[in-house]
């Protein structure tokens, strides 16, 4: 069981990169999201009013934020555009920071500017959780991601986990890859050339000396995979739209390609995808994007609880 003392390692504190929190801290957020999962509606952050500011579009980041708020009965401020807030008549991200920490309890920030989360942290007198900051970082998705893959797989430990797509650009494998190497996986790297796994991120894993293995070929990964994380190329972070268009669907999953696939394994992207799963293999009992997108409800109650230490 988790006490109050063990959790104190997350009250006050941002969350802007995974590696801002160790293998036990991801095992004690699952503990409290499973908690979550089993009662989701209780009225913790009543009285409480958390800031949502998303510079870039959103599905389920926002509305699984504003769902988690709303279950725990708390309120929301914030914009969806930040053409609609001061920021189009030229205001500074610090000064919209210090402006709306005057407003709230805990902010709920996207950015498409790479470090933006972290100067956010550093100038805000509240906490500030990262929802996304350009290529960097996605600490709540990946957060969400080992607990679906928990719930899955039984276990974080020793898994084999294919990472399938734009390596370069995505967020998310960046970050559910330096929090899974905390737990002995082996990493297949499946990508075009454009879009391989940048040298930081297979640095960071030579040093822990954890294996990885880079394909071209989506099938090659799938017969020994214990999770398949497919994600979409990102579009908005090319700089020349016919690179884009070169690599656009170089992947695309079909439900035929799953024959020869492991029992347990579970197909997870963090959505939203755009042609890299055929809709053929949304019936499939191994697909779980949609499950693993509701669970993303659970975590982020879990996280934002317990960084107002409400629990
Ligand atoms: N997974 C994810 O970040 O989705 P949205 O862009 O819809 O928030």
């Amino acid at each position: 069981m988790l006490n109050a003392n063990k959790l104190s390692f997350m009250k006050n504190k941002s969350l802007i990169s995974i590696t801002d929190y160790s293998r036990d801290n991801y095992l004690k957020l699952i503990e409290i999201a499973e908690g979550f999962e089993k009662n989701p509606r209780q009225q913790l952050l009543e009285g409480y009013v958390i800031a949502s500011l998303f510079f870039e579009p959103s599905t389920r980041t926002r509305l699984s934020f504003e769902s988690a708020i709303n279950r725990l009965g708390g309120r929301i401020v914030g914009f969806t555009d930040a053409s609609s807030s001061s920021v189009k008549k030229g205001e500074s991200l610090k000064d919209t920071i210090l402006t709306v920490s005057n407003y709230s309890d805990l902010i709920v920030m996207r950015h498409p500017l790479e470090g933006s989360a972290r100067f956010a942290s550093d100038v805000a007198p509240v906490p500030v959780v990262n929802a996304g900051d350009g290529a960097n970082q996605h600490p709540t998705q990946c957060l969400l991601d080992l607990y679906s893959i928990k719930k899955t797989q039984g276990t974080l430990e020793n898994l084999n986990i294919a990472l399938v797509g734009d390596l370069k650009y995505g967020r998310t494998v960046h970050s559910l890859m330096m929090a899974m190497s905390n737990f002995n996986a082996t990493f297949n790297f499946i990508s075009p050339d454009s879009l391989r796994m940048p040298d930081t991120y297979k640095n960071y894993l030579d040093e822990k000396g954890i294996k990885y293995y880079e394909h071209d070929v989506l099938e090659d990964a799938l017969p020994h995979a214990d999770i398949v994380y497919m994600t979409r190329v990102q579009k908005e972070r090319f700089s020349d739209p016919i690179e884009y268009e070169k690599v656009k669907n170089v992947y695309i999953l079909r439900n035929a390609m799953l024959e020869e696939t492991k029992d347990n394994l579970r197909i997870l992207h963090p959505l939203p995808r755009v042609n890299e799963i055929n809709e053929d293999v949304d019936t499939n009992p191994k697909a779980y994007y949609f499950e693993q997108a509701l669970n993303g409800v659970y975590m982020r109650q879990a996280i934002i609880s317990s960084i107002l230490g409400l629990r």
